[in-house]
């Protein structure tokens, strides 16, 4: 049985995205909620990234999310719906937050979960997550677009419910990140900017942000700005990219199944899709960190983008700027301690301590 949601008394909790905007979601009062309280997440303004480029800069911290990533938005409907259907089992290719999204919530709900992955371009993070949620991993010696293929084939096949971004439900509950930025903002921001992989989630935001202004709860739209990595960047190239290459592992897909939608919102909201290197996703990701927030390389291409346009000159004056950040860093702790200095050990020893620290 799904445990009721949380009472009234609880005013003030954040009780998950599937209740917090109850009205928007296509549940009904027969609709088993599966949540860990989903959402919410903080929209935090960024002194650095502002100073730097003259606009009012806020990251959208996806990566407070109970799995670590913005797929829980979409797990907690996709899971859901799953269950109101009487599936059993669901399944999933990834590049690894949607399985670790899909192996928790299958758990929370008592459901099965397969998990298909490229072998050895998942970081280890994500695996335990699958890993301990209990679900069957099947690695594959191929890439993310390979297995999404096998998971389609699967799903069409036999009894087991498809909870990729091809799944409508999953882009239904991903709408959410942009509702929150606007109700976080008092409106909608003049620029946003995220990460680019499979597409579904810039193909969420432009319908979150579309459906507020329709509902004249936002009075004008944001530009949207997309990154791709720039060895995995398809769209950018306007052809697939056969061996999508890349550090950041999480968007490193060369066929996304959301492409015409990638596509119809950055032109709708008269935005771009550009690459970003390597090089520049490193860089971003040790700039958000130095102040303060911990997120996933492959996050950082949206910060990547922004310093980008910054240096081209193309950011108007003074933009209220969102940034996407979709994942945690701790998923992925080897791109934090990459390169970093040999530790300092000592004897415990508090006058040996301050020499080492220059206090002495
Ligand atoms: N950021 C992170 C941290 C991701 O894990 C992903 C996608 C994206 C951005 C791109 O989002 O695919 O909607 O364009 N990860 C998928 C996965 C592919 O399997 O976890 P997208």
């Amino acid at each position: 049985m799904t445990a009721p949601v949380a009472p009234a008394t609880t005013a003030g909790v954040w009780r998950g995205i599937l209740v917090e905007y109850a009205d928007r979601m296509p549940i009904g009062p027969d609709t088993p909620i599966v949540t860990l309280r989903e959402g919410g997440t903080p929209l935090i303004h960024s002194e650095e990234l502002s100073d730097r480029t003259g606009c009012e800069v806020h990251l959208k911290y996806d990566g407070a999310n109970p799995t670590g990533s913005f797929k829980d938005r979409g797990m907690t409907v996709a899971i859901s719906k799953a269950k109101e259907a009487g599936a059993r089992a669901v399944i999933c290719a990834s590049t690894g937050n949607t399985s670790a999204a899909a192996a928790a919530y299958a758990a929370k709900a008592g459901m099965t979960a397969a998990v298909v992955v490229p072998r050895g371009k998942i970081a280890l993070g994500k695996l335990a997550q699958a890993v301990i949620h209990g679900a069957t991993i099947l690695q594959i010696d191929g890439n993310f677009d390979e297995a999404l293929t096998i998971c389609r084939e699967l799903a069409d096949r036999h009894p087991v419910e498809l909870v990729n971004s091809v799944n409508p439900y999953r882009i239904d509950g991903q709408r959410t990140a942009a509702w929150e930025i606007c109700d976080q903002l008092g409106r909608a921001p003049d620029l946003h900017l995220m990460p680019v992989g499979n597409a579904g989630n810039i193909t969420a935001q432009w319908r979150g942000y579309r459906e507020y202004r329709d509902d004249a709860l936002i009075d004008a739209l944001p530009v949207v700005h997309g990154f791709q990595a720039a060895g995995a960047a398809p769209i950018v190239a306007g052809e697939r990219v056969e061996r999508p290459e890349t550090i950041a592992s999480a968007i490193r897909i060369g066929n996304p199944a959301s492409w015409d939608r990638a596509v119809a919102a950055r032109d709708e909201s008269h935005g771009t899709i550009t690459a970003v290197t390597d090089r520049e996703l490193l860089a971003a990701f040790r700039l958000v960190a130095r102040a303060g927030v911990f997120a996933e390389l492959a996050s950082s291409a949206s910060v990547a983008g922004l310093l980008r346009m910054h240096a081209e000159g193309v950011l108007p004056r003074g933009a209220t700027v969102v940034c996407m950040l979709t994942g945690h860093g701790l998923k992925d702790p080897e791109w934090a301690v990459a390169g970093a200095p040999p530790a300092v050990v000592l004897p415990p020893d508090a006058d040996r301590a301050a020499e080492a620290l220059g206090l002495a």
